[in-house]
């Protein structure tokens, strides 16, 4: 009997590769190959199962070519770039990554937040120009974290990771969510529900994106939300890119309506904005958030034990990190 055939459409770590190719016959693409929805639809044919990138663009239109496929696992614990509707409809399971990437997010959104609002980059580059002429006094001053306030828009794993940092550095915490933290987390983190975003944005000396990207989160971050935060505020954002709207992000850099913000996600990805490249306080970086040796490793294991449950026949109640909408 021949093996299923699994398209990789990314290289990622090879112990992964290893384990998939015990029972498949996979096919690795290149860097971005797959990026496109005109060569998914050229290629998806041929596959049973798809372990793909959350830059791999799997609309309805994709999923209707795929006429063999039976397992989509998207190496990311978002999974905003898949039709899940779509995909549910054709009868084609989706699996993500939860779990196995809180810690390293958590671990990143305080350093993001510390480079932000301790100018490391910019000192940094000052140091390499040669500017650095001898300690002073008022240079690279930033916001203190101790005593103000986090708040965390999206209070799941991942929000409750970075909560827990800012918390061990003496930061209050307040969230807004759909629904309460359970009991546990609310003792251990002393955290409390706003009503609103609104009251978020107003109560927050720092702002932190950490919920999915869906049609309701959408530019939830708006004109309107900078010109309630506080004008020393900082915005972090780790989730989705297209949460913020960026020219409305860059407008309120460049005219001070707030004092900076860390970014790890862009909304037109790996486009950022030109308006932030010259904005004031703005630590960029390339969507690293989860980038660890271990925890890469942990995700594409965690895909690929989705991907051979599904292809064996394991019942969806079985499998952990099935989606379901
Ligand atoms: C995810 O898994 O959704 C992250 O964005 C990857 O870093």
């Amino acid at each position: 009997m021949s093996l299923p055939r699994i398209l990789v459409t990314e290289p990622i770590p090879t112990t992964v590769i290893t384990y998939l190719e015990e029972f498949g016959n996979v096919t690795i693409g290149k860097k971005g190959e797959f990026n496109s929805e005109e060569h998914l639809i050229k290629e998806l044919h041929k596959y049973d199962a798809l372990l793909c990138m959350l830059s791999t663009p799997v609309s309805e239109t994709v999923l209707k070519s795929a006429s063999n496929l039976k397992v989509i696992a998207n190496f990311a614990v978002g999974y905003n770039n898949i039709d899940t509707k779509a995909a549910n409809k054709l009868n084609i399971k989706v699996a993500n990554t939860p779990d196995v990437l809180t810690e390293a997010c958590g671990d990143f959104a305080m350093a993001l937040l510390m480079a932000t609002t301790r100018s490391f980059f910019e000192a940094e580059s000052y140091l390499r120009q040669g500017k650095f002429k001898g300690w002073e006094p008022l240079g690279f001053l930033g916001m203190e974290l101790r005593g103000k306030t986090l708040g965390i828009l999206g209070m799941g794993r991942i929000g409750q990771a970075f909560a827990k940092r800012a918390k061990a550095f003496g930061m209050n915490i307040i969230y807004y969510n759909r629904s309460e933290v359970s009991r546990e987390i609310q003792e251990i983190l002393d955290c409390k529900l706003v009503g609103n975003l609104e009251e978020l944005a107003r109560q927050s000396d720092v702002l932190s994106l950490n919920c999915p990207l869906t049609p309701d989160t959408y530019h939830i971050i708006d004109s309107n939300i900078f010109s309630i935060v506080p004008k020393h505020s900082i915005l972090i954002n780790i989730s989705r890119g297209p949460v913020v709207d960026e020219e409305a992000l860059a407008e309120a850099l460049h005219s001070k309506e707030i004092a900076g913000a860390g970014l790890d996600v862009f909304e037109n990805e790996p486009t950022v904005h030109p308006r932030l490249l010259n904005a004031p306080n703005c630590t960029m970086l390339p969507h690293i958030a989860s980038a660890t040796f271990e925890t890469r490793e942990a995700i594409g294991m965690l895909a690929a034990k989705a991907i051979k449950q599904v292809l064996s026949g394991t019942p969806d109640s079985k499998i952990t990190n099935l989606v379901t909408s």
